[in-house]
C-alpha cells in the first residue's frame, strides 16, 4: 500500500490563457500532477466548472477558491488513503460533493485529483500509464480525428460548423497517420494562402480562415486531400463536429446558413453534405434535448456513418442509456471533465462497449500540456482520439505521447479498428 501524503493545488493557465487548476499528489517524495481542461461549447448537463465569479482581478475566471478548497478540506479527506485504490478515492470525492453535477466542489476540483492519483499509482508501480486501465494486453493505437479547420465557438470566422476534421483511415501506424495529416495540413495551408486568407489557427489548432460557408471549407479540405495524393473517403475521411447546441433556437437550426430552418430540412441538407463530401462521422448534429431529430437522423444513417453524441451524453451513463434506448446515435465522445472522475468515465466506457458504441476520447478546446488522454485512449481500447490539429503544443503533445506509446509497444504495436 502507498499512501497519499500530500496534496498541492495551484492555479495555472490553459491554452486559451484562462486560469485552471493543477493538482500535484505526493506519496512521500514521489509526485504526479494533472491540469484540468475546459470547454467553450459546453453541454448544459455537464458537471460544473467552478470559477471565482465575483473576483474581478481575473474577470471572474480565476479558480483560486477551488485551489484553496483542495488545499484544505479535500486534501484532509484524501490524505492517508491508499493511492492504488482509485475507486475509493473517486467515491470519496463524489460523496464529498454530493450532487449529480458536481455543483459543490466542481469537476475542475475533482478531475485533476482523480487523474494525478492514477498517474502516481502507475509511477509507483513502475508501469506505463496506458497499462493502468482496462486493457491488459494487445494494446492498440487509436486513429486521430484531426481538426484542420476551426469554426463555431472556437474561432471568430463566420463558419457555422465548429470542427472540420480528417481521419486517416488507411494509416498503418500512428506515425503514418500523422504523416498523412501533416501532408494534408501543409497542402491546405498552401491553398489557403493562395486564396488570400489568413493561416492563423483557432482554439484547437485548425486553420480559421475568414470564410463563412461550410461547403467552401469542405471543398478546401477535399482539394488538399487530393493534392496530398490521397482519395477522400478511402484513404482519408472527412468528419465533422457541428456542436448544434450553439445553432439552435425555437426548435430550428441555423447550421447550413444564417437562416433558421426546421429539423427535417436540416436533415435533408446534412444528407446532401454527407453524400457530396463522403463524410464519415458527424458529431452533435442536433441540440442536446432534441432526441426526436437524433432518432430520425439515426434511422436513415446509422449504417452509413458514425453519429457521435458529445453534448448529448456529456460522458454521463444515464444520458447514454437514454440515447441507446431511444436509438439516438451509434457513438459517444468521452471527455473526463464532463463527468469528473476516472471511475465514472470507465463505467461509461464499459457500457459503451456493452452496447457496441464507438467511444472517442477527446480533449477540450481549452487544454494544456497534460497528455493523460493519450494513455487513456490506448488503455481503454478506444479506436479514435480527438485532440486537435498538428499545431499548438497542447494538441501536438498528445500526438507525440501516442508516438512514444507506439514506440514502446514496438513490433506488437497495431492500429485499432474503425467500424
Ligand atoms: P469544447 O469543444 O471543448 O469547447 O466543448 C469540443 C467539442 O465540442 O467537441
Ligand atoms: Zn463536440
Amino acid at each position: 500500500m502507498s499512501k497519499i501524503t500530500k496534496v498541492i493545488a495551484r492555479q495555472v493557465f490553459d491554452s486559451r490563457g484562462t486560469p485552471t487548476v493543477e493538482v500535484e499528489i505526493f506519496s512521500n517524495k514521489i509526485s504526479a500532477s494533472s491540469i484540468c481542461p475546459s470547454g467553450a461549447s459546453t453541454g448544459s448537463y455537464e458537471a460544473h466548472e467552478k470559477r471565482d465569479k465575483f473576483n474581478k482581478k481575473y474577470l471572474g475566471k480565476s479558480v483560486l477558491n477551488t485551489v484553496k478548497l483542495i488545499n484544505t478540506k479535500i486534501s484532509k479527506k484524501i490524505k492517508n488513503q491508499n493511492l492504488h485504490n482509485q475507486e475509493k478515492i473517486d467515491d470519496l470525492l463524489i460523496n464529498l460533493d454530493g450532487t449529480q453535477q458536481k455543483k459543490n466542489l466542481g469537476a475542475n476540483a475533482i478531475l485533476p485529483i482523480s487523474i494525478a492519483v492514477k498517474k502516481l499509482s502507475c509511477k509507483i508501480k513502475k508501469i506505463p500509464l496506458y497499462k493502468g486501465f482496462l486493457v491488459k494486453k494487445n494494446f492498440k493505437i487509436p486513429y486521430p480525428l484531426m481538426n484542420i479547420i476551426n469554426g463555431g465557438a472556437h474561432s471568430n470566422n463566420g463558419l457555422r460548423i465548429q470542427e472540420f476534421m480528417i481521419r486517416p483511415d488507411k494509416a498503418k501506424s500512428m506515425s503514418d497517420a500523422l504523416r498523412m495529416c501533416f501532408l494534408v495540413i501543409n497542402n491546405l495551408k498552401k491553398i489557403i494562402i493562395k486564396k488570400g486568407y489568413s493561416t492563423s489557427v483557432g482554439d484547437e489548432g485548425g486553420f480559421a480562415p475568414m470564410i463563412n460557408s461550410n461547403e467552401e471549407a469542405l471543398k478546401l479540405i477535399v482539394q488538399s486531400i487530393k493534392r496530398s495524393g490521397f482519395k477522400n473517403g478511402r484513404d482519408i475521411s472527412i468528419c465533422l463536429d457541428v456542436a448544434a447546441n450553439e445553432l439552435f433556437r425555437n426548435k430550428k437550426y441555423s447550421i447550413h446558413s444564417k437562416k433558421y430552418i426546421s429539423a427535417s430540412k436540416t436533415i435533408k441538407k446534412y444528407n446532401i453534405l454527407i453524400n457530396k463530401f463522403k463524410i464519415k462521422s458527424l458529431e452533435d448534429p442536433f441540440n442536446e434535448n432534441d432526441w426526436l431529430s437524433w432518432n430520425q437522423f439515426m434511422k436513415s444513417n446509422y449504417k452509413k456513418i458514425q453519429i457521435v453524441g458529445d453534448d448529448l451524453y456529456v460522458t454521463n451513463i444515464r444520458r447514454l442509456k437514454m440515447g441507446f434506448l431511444s436509438n439516438s446515435s451509434n457513438s459517444i465522445l468521452i471527455k473526463l471533465n464532463q463527468i469528473g472522475t476516472i471511475t465514472e468515465t470507465l463505467k461509461v466506457i464499459k457500457y459503451a462497449q456493452l452496447i457496441g458504441f464507438n467511444y472517442i476520447i477527446s480533449h477540450r478546446s481549452g487544454d494544456s500540456e497534460d497528455t493523460f488522454i493519450s494513455d487513456f485512449a490506448v488503455g481503454t481500447n478506444s479506436n479514435q482520439i480527438k485532440t486537435g490539429s498538428l499545431t499548438r503544443s497542447e494538441r501536438v503533445a498528445k500526438y507525440n505521447q501516442l508516438l512514444r506509446i507506439e514506440e514502446s509497444l514496438g513490433k506488437y504495436s497495431k492500429m485499432n479498428n474503425i467500424k
